[in-house]
């Protein structure tokens, strides 16, 4: 069932690499910051298009769709997606942005899959079955996350864009101490690959006060079938039907910083 899922996110992705002229293709959604351009909506419907085709009874949970079918979780088949994850780095050909695609079945995510055509890298996930990544050269290698306490970490956050001033203040708080108590931190611009990143040990913790399912669906999964732990700042489960904060990293750091007191 998911074979083809990598084949068809490779094939999306050549209408990100083909982008041009984005500034004019560019849309605001709901107040600064918060963008869509004509690629994302063509990835997703390129997407809804190829997946409908095949699984005609599959839910299609995207981003940029006006009608998502969250009560479909409980019990149907879900792909939840996000055509473009990171697009303001893609409006500004930061080169760092992805396609998230992840599955649940019964209200779990079953399967994820991310991938970041810059790198032509791929990161993918099946419960119970390990976390992997593919390299542009084909070598396909289990991914596990890092072993690093809280002093040694790399951290990274996202800002839960400026669109949602009121967690600009607590988000550079929580990011500040992370900064004084790790080695360094970051913020790439893209949710799913910060996931990818803690997944493949190179970051050791990550947080966001808001994010969606699309942003976190694939990704979590990929970060539990690497040794990782992922939940709520309160360490409750994350939510598949709706934006919660999240906490995700090995399981030292992670538990150094819910004990912290300070998420
Ligand atoms: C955004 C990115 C960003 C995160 C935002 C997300 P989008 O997704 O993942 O890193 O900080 O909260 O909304 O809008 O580029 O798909
Ligand atoms: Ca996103
Ligand atoms: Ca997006």
């Amino acid at each position: 069932m998911y074979e083809f899922i990598p084949e068809l996110m490779r094939e999306a992705a050549k209408i990100m690499l083909s982008a041009h002229d984005i500034d004019n293709s560019i849309d605001s959604k709901s107040g600064d910051a918060n963008f869509v351009t004509a690629y994302d909506i063509a990835v997703q419907n390129f997407l809804y298009k190829e997946i409908g085709e095949r699984l005609p009874d599959a839910v299609i949970i995207g981003e940029e769709s006006d009608d998502n079918h969250m009560e479909a979780l409980a019990t149907k088949v879900c792909f939840i997606i996000d055509p473009i994850d990171g697009t303001t780095n893609f409006i500004h050909n930061y080169r760092t942005s992805a396609i998230s695609v992840g599955i649940t079945d019964g209200g779990r995510v079953v399967y994820g899959a991310i991938y970041n055509p810059y790198q032509n890298l791929l990161y993918f996930a099946e419960r119970g079955k390990g976390a992997f990544v593919e390299y542009a050269n084909g070598t396909v290698t289990p991914i596990r996350v890092s072993e690093r306490g809280l002093h040694d970490a790399l951290a990274c956050f996202g800002t839960s864009p400026y669109y949602r001033e009121e967690l600009g203040d607590i988000t550079f708080e929580r990011a500040k101490w992370l900064f004084m108590n790790t080695r360094d931190i970051r913020r790439s611009g893209s949710a799913a690959l910060d996931l990818c990143t803690v997944a493949s040990g190179a970051v050791d913790i990550f947080f966001e006060y808001r994010l969606s399912p699309w942003d976190f669906a694939a990704g979590s999964l990929i970060i539990e079938e690497a040794g990782g732990v992922i939940t709520q700042f309160d360490g409750s489960p994350v939510t598949l039907d709706k934006p919660c904060s999240i906490l995700a990293g090995n399981k030292t750091c992670h538990r150094a910083a819910m004990e912290s007191g300070r998420f």
